[in-house]
């Protein structure tokens, strides 16, 4: 057996100290889902780093693959699902795609703590929270469970809970917003390195939802973790993620610093989503939805780009061969038409501004920002 950081430290209390951030390395991971028509890619070939101390985001629309990318991570995806293909190297651990067994339970939690999407309802109903802490800690060995009920006190503290009574309380006496946000003390009390919180912020009213994202930033960066949020909503990863990664039919069509992606986006899909953001102040009639639906699991395309039927700039090539993954300046970009360098969208698509760089995604005020925090921050604020 591989001798892992967790093997040292099972006895330690849950800040302990002299620890830094992973790195991790997914390379061409591809998940399955048996369905009746039969395995069917839910995500597929992804290379994709998150460099130690980081916070990424991943973006996309509903069933582009997040949760299951993120579940991946874990080695922690369910039949009818499985990886089918590909690594995720996390330093310390290894692959954990071939962990097994009380190996794969230690690097859950201990290392890698996760918030998962509907954390709301993941309680279990028939302790109170407090008691689900200590088997937590029971079941990862933590020597000092007063220090674990300590530590958790003080984050569900920090965002804005009452943690002594959170702690005796059970899920029904809770709002989904303090499910919430117990979900991501659970996913922090034992002081992963990396952590992957799935929606985290969903359930909350959008000044408890700036709360928490401050505070996951202000942990993110006290503790030095690597960090995945995944969200459906750019806002989020405006405002915490150092890097963005956006999703599509299972493929990772663009990624690179967020500033980059948002402040100038590339690929006609992460252009389609921020012309998407609903602007209250202005022309809210300004926001323009991608045309069409996001594919499922029995319709995402077998052979080239998995995002032709809605895409403006999609040529015949586009029908066949799928777009390689290419390096443009700081970011990796999978599309025909900007490996070509056609930077305009066709006419009567909808031209919204050139994507040469000198404008924004749609021409307007806050999109012009080469600060991508800046634009989709803004669109926040609006909705506010
Ligand atoms: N247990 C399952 N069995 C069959 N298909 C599944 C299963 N879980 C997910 N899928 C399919 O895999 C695809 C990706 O789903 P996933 O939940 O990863 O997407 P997502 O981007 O997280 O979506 P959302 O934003 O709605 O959470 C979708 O087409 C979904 O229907
Ligand atoms: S590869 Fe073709 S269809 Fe896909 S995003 Fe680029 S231009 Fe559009
Ligand atoms: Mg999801």
């Amino acid at each position: 057996m591989p001798s892992t950081p967790s093997d040292t430290r099972e006895d330690s209390p849950p800040d302990a100290p002299g620890r830094t951030a992973p790195g991790v390395r997914i390379g061409g991971l591809s998940v399955v889902y048996r369905t009746p028509a039969g395995e069917l890619p839910a995500v597929r070939g992804i290379d994709l780093e998150l460099p130690p101390g980081t916070i990424t985001g991943v973006v996309g629309e509903s069933g582009s693959g997040k949760s299951t990318l993120a579940l991946s991570l874990l080695n922690a995806v369910q039949p009818p699902g499985r990886i089918s293909a590909g690594s995720v190297q996390i330093d310390g651990l290894g692959d954990v795609v071939t962990l097994r067994g009380e190996e794969l339970r230690r690097a859950r939690g201990r290392h890698v703590g996760y918030v998962f999407q509907a954390a709301q309802n993941s309680l279990n109903p028939l302790k109170p929270v407090g008691r689900q802490l200590l088997d937590l800690g029971r079941s990862h060995g933590v020597a000092d469970l007063r220090a674990l009920v300590r530590e958790a006190r003080d984050l569900l503290g920090r965002m804005g809970l009452d943690g002594a009574r959170v702690l005796d309380s059970h899920q029904h006496e809770l709002s989904g917003g303090m499910r919430q946000r117990v979900g991501i003390m659970f996913a922090l009390v034992l002081n992963a390195h990396l952590v992957v919180l799935d929606e985290p912020t969903t359930a909350l009213d959008m000044i408890t939802q700036a709360t928490i994202l401050r505070i996951i930033r202000e942990v993110h960066e006290e503790r030095g973790l690597t960090t995945l949020v995944i969200t459906h909503d750019l806002g989020v990863v405006a405002e915490v993620a150092d890097r963005l990664a956006v999703m599509y039919g299972g493929r990772v069509v663009e990624q690179g610093p967020t500033r980059q992606v948002l402040g100038d986006p590339l690929h006609p899909y992460t252009r389609g989503l921020i012309r998407a953001i609903p602007r209250l102040v202005g022309d809210i009639g300004e926001a323009t939805a991608l045309p069409g639906r996001p594919p499922t699991l029995a319709t995402i395309p077998a052979a080239g780009c998995v995002f032709r039927e809605r895409c403006p700039l999609r040529m015949d090539l586009c029908a066949t061969q799928e777009p390689p993954t290419v390096a443009h300046g700081g970011r990796l970009v999978a599309c025909h038409a900007v490996e070509g360098g056609i930077r305009e969208e066709r006419a009567g698509a909808g031209n919204h501004g050139g994507q040469d760089g000198a404008g924004g995604p749609d021409g307007r005020d806050g999109a012009e920002d080469p600060d991508g925090r800046a634009v989709a921050a803004g669109a926040r604020e609006e909705q506010a």
